[in-house]
């Protein structure tokens, strides 16, 4: 078996298939990367400290993303997207991430669970009705599982989807929802059949301006307080048979899916996180003097810098593993799982870290880094908390 190189001369192994992958990023993938990062560090980066304080939107730089093709950047072009394979995706994320994480939630967001799950699942009317302009980024998702006494327990939906023969009458609330105010459109999974457990779960599509959809209390959050994150209501709302998705009865395993493929979204996040946090921290320290030399030449800085770099090299090379599985057509759920729960664990350890670097400064908001540590935070909860990524990659492994 040939072995083929990775980006920096390290081999990976997918025990799975026992196929070793190639890492290198082709021109195209180091294109998009450097696209969103001057987008971050020229158009996010100089109102990111006002938007987290005054808790908005970045409704104009996310309007902005869109036009430069970001918020569908897996859709197929003749549905409105970029095209781009799940890497870019992720290199796109990361970046933008490294400065701003209250954007790219939204991105993410709109990308893998509302999008990608349209494009894989949806019906042909339903692609051409919300996805062009979802892929467009003319118009915003999101993606309403979370309730208020079923988060990571997914199956113990409350809001009911009952069959009133043409439509379906939707009842509940939601919690937790990101892109809660801004979005047009709603993926609401919810119970048609509490007899039939997981099977009677179905995946419908609320519009905005449907009779009975209330938008409710926004949060008041620790981090990515930029990001709109509400309660929404449902009160008999009446929604179209047509706007299901996939077969009745398909809506839990909608939902798993599309989140394996949202975790590798909220992983490139964390990367980000991490990564931001070690770029500023090494800039710090070049430029900060004690004890007449640098911070980064006293061995207890410098040893703190290369802990990071390598946990940070760990965790991209999980994320880019899991974007490449789903791109290549492999199981993917293990990977995501396996690259949120560790990029994550990283993200929020080493903003921490980058604090410590800065010392007094890292506690104020100037410098970033306090807010990339109150950001890292969320990336150890949404999308499954780090416990319920452990639950996947146990029972992936106990299975096999
Ligand atoms: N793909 C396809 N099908 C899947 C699947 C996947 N990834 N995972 C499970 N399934 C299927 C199973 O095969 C099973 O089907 P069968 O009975 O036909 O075999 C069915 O779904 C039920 O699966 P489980 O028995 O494994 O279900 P469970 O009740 O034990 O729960 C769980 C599994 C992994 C814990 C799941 O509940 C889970 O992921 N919970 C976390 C939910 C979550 O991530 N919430 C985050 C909210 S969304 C959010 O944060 C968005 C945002 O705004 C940022």
């Amino acid at each position: 078996m040939k072995l083929k190189p990775y980006i920096c001369g390290t081999y990976f192994q997918n025990t799975k298939s026992n196929i070793y992958m190639e890492f290198e990023l082709s021109e195209e993938q180091l294109a998009v990367k450097e696209a969103a990062r001057d987008f971050a560090q020229n158009v996010l980066k100089p109102g990111v400290i006002e938007r987290d304080t005054e808790q908005r939107f970045p409704a104009e730089e996310i309007k902005q993303l869109g036009e430069l093709g970001f918020m569908g950047m897996m859709v197929d072009p003749k549905y409105g997207g970029s095209g781009m394979d799940t890497v870019s995706y992720a290199l796109a994320m990361e970046e933008i991430s490294k400065v701003d994480a209250s954007a790219s939630v939204c991105m993410s967001v709109n990308n893998s669970l509302v999008c990608w799950g349209l494009e894989k699942f949806g019906t042909e009317e339903q692609k051409q009705k919300y996805l062009v302009p979802l892929a467009k980024g003319e118009i915003i998702g999101a993606f309403c599982l979370s309730e208020p006494e079923a988060g990571s327990d997914a199956t113990s939906q409350r809001t009911t989807a009952i069959d009133r023969g043409d439509h379906y009458l939707v009842n509940g609330t939601k919690n937790w929802i990101t892109n809660g105010s801004t979005a047009s459109v709603y993926i609401v999974i919810a119970q048609t059949d509490a007899e039939a457990g997981h099977r009677g779960i179905n995946a419908v599509i609320v519009e905005r301006d449907m009779e009975g959809f209330i938008v409710g209390a926004k949060e008041d959050k620790l981090g990515i307080r930029g990001s709109d994150t509400h309660t929404l209501l449902f009160n008999d709302v009446k929604v179209p048979k047509e706007n299901r998705i996939g077969e009745d009865g398909f809506g839990f395993k909608f939902a798993m899916k599309v989140l394996s493929g949202g975790r590798i979204g909220i992983a490139a996040q964390a990367l980000g996180i991490a990564g931001g946090a070690f770029e500023l921290a090494l800039a710090y320290s070049k430029e900060r003097e004690t004890f007449g030399k640098q911070i980064a030449k006293h061995q207890v800085i410098a040893f703190k810098l290369a802990d990071m770099a390598t946990d940070i090299e760990a965790a991209k090379l999980l994320v880019y593993k899991a974007a490449l599985d789903k791109d290549n057509g492999r199981d993917f759920d293990q990977s995501s799982a396996m690259a949120k729960l560790y990029a994550s664990k990283v993200a929020m350890e080493h903003t921490v870290e980058a604090i410590q670097i800065h010392g007094g400064y890292g506690f104020v908001k100037e410098y970033h880094v306090e807010r990339l540590m109150r950001d890292a935070k969320i990336t150890q909860i949404y999308e499954g908390t780090s416990e319920i990524q452990k639950i996947v990659i146990s029972r992936g492994i106990l299975k096999d």
